[in-house]
């Protein structure tokens, strides 16, 4: 089956209910401004255009006024731009927008999402709103995979810096250094995951229920979705992910993204 086909049956959860405790903005990160929109603007649009979904669920903290609006407001941006290229064949795949109210964790977010799917997905994309930069091309690298069979698929990068093990728990000599390294990994195995992760629908499905047990402590230490899926035993492939996908996370990064919108680098951008 083809991409194009498949996105009548898929899904795109968006997670945006996240305080942005980091990024320091006093204000859940989903609303901060990012080139004259929100991050959760950047981060719809960039779902929409890849036009592999039919619906977009997005998780926002709950009772936000202002997000649910915009999610509304930009429902009405989708439908009037398609209204405007109806007939010229030129429309991309037009979602409805779903908005629920997320967790307190990122995986209660995913499965508020998950609950309110319409019938008949039967693949999903859990992406972060954070990555509100991601290019479609990534999109498209993660349906492809699941077009083509994988059941749970995620972008991934190369990582750049040397990865050293340390043990807490052993202690370092106080005077001398706070840790003391246990070993080295090999860089060439490792690699820095992003999102949209892609997934069968039943199989994260399965994933998040027996997830949905774990205490707090546990559900902490889940910080993405193929984790879960990997403890089913299924196989999660991988494909390339993009450097435009980063997490706004600090300051910085938030620099980093205003700097792709709009700063001398655009123009040579060519990474898909
Ligand atoms: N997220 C969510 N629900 C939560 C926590 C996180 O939907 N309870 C989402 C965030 O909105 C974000 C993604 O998960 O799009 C990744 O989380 P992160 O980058 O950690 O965002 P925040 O939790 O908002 O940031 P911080 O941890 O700094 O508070
Ligand atoms: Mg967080």
């Amino acid at each position: 089956m083809n991409t194009a086909s498949r996105a009548d049956v898929t899904a795109v959860i968006l997670v945006a209910a996240g305080s942005g405790q980091r990024l320091g903005y006093g204000m859940p990160k989903a609303k901060v401004p990012l080139g004259g929109d929100s991050i959760l603007t950047h981060a719809l649009r960039g779902v929409a255009a890849a036009g592999i979904a039919r619906q977009i669920c997005v998780a926002i903290p709950p009772g936000d006024p202002e997000l649910r609006a915009q999610c509304e407001a930009f429902e009405a941006e989708l439908q009037a731009e398609h209204r405007r290229t109806a007939g010229s064949g030129e429309g991309v795949q037009l979602p409805a927008v779903t908005v629920v109210d997320g967790g307190s964790s990122r995986a209660e977010s995913v499965r508020a999402a998950l609950s309110a799917l319409l019938p008949g997905m039967q693949a999903v994309l859990v992406h972060d709103a954070a990555r509100a930069l991601a290019p479609e091309a990534v999109f498209h690298r993660v349906a492809a995979a699941l077009a083509a069979g994988a059941v749970a698929v995620i972008p991934v990068m190369p990582v750049v810096d040397t990865i050293k093990t340390v043990d807490p728990s052993l202690g370092a000599d106080a005077d001398i250094a706070p840790e003391v390294v246990t070993g080295t990994a090999p860089r060439e195995m490792l690699r820095a995951v992003q999102t949209p992760q892609g997934f069968d629908l039943a199989t994260l499905r399965r994933a998040h229920e027996a997830a949905a047990e774990y205490d707090n402590a546990r559900e902490a230490a889940v910080t993405d979705d193929a984790m879960l899926v990997e403890q089913l035993g299924v196989p999660v492939y991988a494909v390339r992910g993009a450097s435009q996908s980063l997490k706004i996370t600090t300051p910085l990064d938030l620099i980093l993204a205003e700097g792709l919108l709009e700063g001398p680098l655009g123009a040579r951008w060519v990474e898909g």
